[in-house]
């Protein structure tokens, strides 16, 4: 069973700068709620209460936020404001948090890398909490982990995206298994559409198996110098077995401004048809 997942946090957020000068990219709100408390609540959602999250210098803010505030807490007990404080109040009553610092950013294998201490000889998902995902029905992490109990391999989510954005992604070739469930035979990151095997993009969920924690120390820096999770996952997916699932729901890219404002909206919308 898995129950641990990862959470790579240590990133600077030069595109929201700046925002994020003093403050985690993390932290920033689409409405109330912080970004990363919509990851951990997907994380919940699928079980998973074990929370390890990579930090960097700078990123007090989230331990703070998944930590009880004395202060606060004893200021507005009893009053009308203390129900702001239910929802992440009851996620740190389920939740395990562990942290460890990425030292150097030195790309997403890397964190991942650094968070095998964290982690141990077990599976594991990751989110990446810039892709806020809405899954229909159940929660996407959810829907990942279903099929990871059917085929216990790695597995990542993906969705179809236009040609002009896969030099975004990591992309993936396959060839399909089962309804939006593929083989992955090849991956590349970040390519230029020519050079690009298909429109299928990696989107930030994984379920790994702990041997990826091997093939990251035995794989050398790709695009950018960044040790890259998505050349690991090819090397596993050409020794071994690695899906990638098209999930059902949406996902809104909170790493650019443009995908920021859609998810304010969307939740925005949302939360007002609940309270109507
Ligand atoms: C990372 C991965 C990339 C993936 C993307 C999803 O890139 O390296 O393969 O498609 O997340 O958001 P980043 O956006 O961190 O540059």
């Amino acid at each position: 069973m898995i129950r641990k997942c990862l959470f790579p946090a240590a990133g600077y957020g030069t595109r929201f700068l700046p925002a994020t000068k003093a403050m985690p990219k993390e932290i920033l709100p689409i409405l109330n709620k912080p970004l990363i408390q919509y990851g951990v609540e997907e994380a919940l959602e699928a079980n998973l209460n074990h929370i390890a999250i990579i930090t960097g210098r700078g990123k007090r803010a989230l331990e703070d936020h998944f930590d009880i505030s004395y202060e606060l807490e004893h200021q507005i007990s009893g009053t009308s404001k203390e129900v702001h404080l239910s929802d992440i109040r009851q996620i740190i009553d389920q939740c395990t948090f562990s942290y460890t610092r990425q030292i150097e950013m030195k790309g997403l294998g890397h964190a991942i890398l650094v968070g095998e201490t964290l982690i141990g000889n077990e599976p594991f998902s990751v989110i990446l909490a810039d892709d806020l995902c809405v899954g229909e029905g159940t929660g996407v992490m959810s829907q990942m982990l279903k099929i990871y109990e059917k085929y216990r391999c790695s597995i990542l989510a993906i969705q179809e995206v236009d040609e002009s954005e896969v030099h975004k992604y990591g992309v993936i070739a396959g060839h399909q298994l089962d309804d939006g469930i593929y083989m992955v035979s090849d991956m590349v990151e970040k390519p230029d559409p020519a050079d690009a095997p298909s429109n299928l993009a990696i989107i930030g969920r994984y379920v790994l198996t702990p041997d990826i924690f091997d093939i990251l120390r035995r794989t050398t820096p790709g695009k950018n110098g960044e040790l890259q999770i998505t050349d690991a996952l090819k090397t596993q997916a050409q020794e071994g077995m690695v899906l990638a699932y098209k999930f059902n729901g949406k996902r809104f890219d909170c790493g650019s401004v443009d995908g920021f404002v859609s998810a304010t909206n969307y939740f925005y919308e949302l939360s007002k048809n609940n309270s109507d």
